[in-house]
């Protein structure tokens, strides 16, 4: 966008929503000649703005893409400070997780948010691949600096899924499910996935990069197998821009709490969204495997199984897979 008059241009049509400003009290209050302006409303309709223009009336907004730009995400959001600074929108990136957490090696403060239309290298957990459509879901990250230890900072992972599970339902109405750790689900697919990745030293986290991939418009055939997207859920296509300043705006509110010393209180939450509770399951653990029955979270977000053996199990990672009965 050519910078000073297309921004001015934009916040003028974007503060006057449904109003028609004329070709010349734009020029006048932006200080550029008229054929600026028409040139501007030419770059915003190709960027895909809709804009309406009427002889004698002038120009109106009636429509913005649903295109990830770092303005548009901006306005959506009502946070203090997650993504206020630093919001950076790339159209291609290997992965937004490396492209945060060199934020992190420069010294940024949390805060800062990167998001992507496309990903070269998007990864997931235990070095699986995250594969999205270019231009139909959410992937971003996020710049944290929690004062945790090490072994604390899956807390954010479990934080992030009920933030993502709250900005959902608060925009559809439906409820989606937490697998432990990182999944969000609807009846066993896979919705959204949260990668925690951090710089530590042994006892303090340096920064965390938050790491949230969500399908929002793709359709499943575009998708890998065992994965939905919001807009088959719901049997419409949804604005990213808003939800992803929804899931920025939970985040905010969700992470002060974790801040605060009130991780109990996600817990809670946490477990109310839990489609893991009493259920028996398998954990691969890096070394071997366990079979059981969840009994639920604890404050420091790690799972807890009454193993087959009788044992009470605390896992922290691992892979979990819900059993049918007959599986035994
Ligand atoms: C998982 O389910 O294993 C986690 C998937 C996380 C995917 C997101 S997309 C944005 C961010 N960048 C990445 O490379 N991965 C995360």
């Amino acid at each position: 966008m050519p910078e000073e008059t297309g921004a001015g241009v934009l916040n003028f049509l974007r503060h006057n929503r449904g109003r028609f400003l004329s070709g010349e009290e734009l020029s006048r209050r932006l200080k550029v000649s008229r054929s600026a302006v028409w040139k501007e409303m030419e770059n915003l309709r190709v960027l895909g703005y809709e804009i309406e223009a009427k002889p004698h009336e002038g120009y109106r907004l009636i429509g913005i893409p649903d295109k990830m730009f770092g303005d548009e995400i901006a306005c959506g959001l009502k946070t203090r400070w997650l993504g206020r600074r630093n919001l950076f929108a790339y159209q291609t990136l290997d992965s937004t997780n490396d492209a945060a957490a060199r934020l992190g090696e420069e010294s940024l403060e949390e805060g800062a948010c990167v998001f992507a239309e496309f990903q070269k290298k998007g990864r997931g957990r235990l070095g699986r691949v995250w594969t999205a459509p270019r231009g139909e879901n959410i992937l971003f990250s996020t710049l944290l600096r929690p004062k945790l230890t090490p072994a604390e900072a899956s807390k954010v992972t479990l934080m992030a899924a009920v933030s993502a599970v709250k900005a959902v339902r608060d925009m559809t109405g439906v409820v989606l499910g937490i697998k432990w750790p990182n999944d969000v689900v609807y009846r066993g697919k896979k919705v959204c996935g949260i990668l925690t990745e951090m710089s530590a030293e042994l006892d303090r986290v340096r920064y965390v990069v938050l790491g949230i991939g969500i399908n929002v418009n793709s359709s499943s055939r575009h998708l890998p197998p065992g994965a939905v997207s919001l807009k088959e859920i719901c049997g419409r296509r949804l604005c990213r821009l808003e939800l992803a300043g929804q899931i920025l705006n939970r985040l905010e509110e969700d992470y002060t709490l974790l801040k605060e010393g009130r991780f109990e209180e996600l817990v809670h939450e946490w477990e109310n969204f839990s489609v893991l509770s009493g259920k028996r399951v398998t954990v691969n653990l890096l070394e071997r495997k366990v079979q059981g029955v969840v009994s639920g979270v604890d404050k420091e977000g790690a799972l807890w199984i009454r193993a087959d053996n009788g044992l009470q199990e605390r896992v922290l990672s691992g892979d979990v897979q819900i059993l049918r009965q007959s599986d035994g």
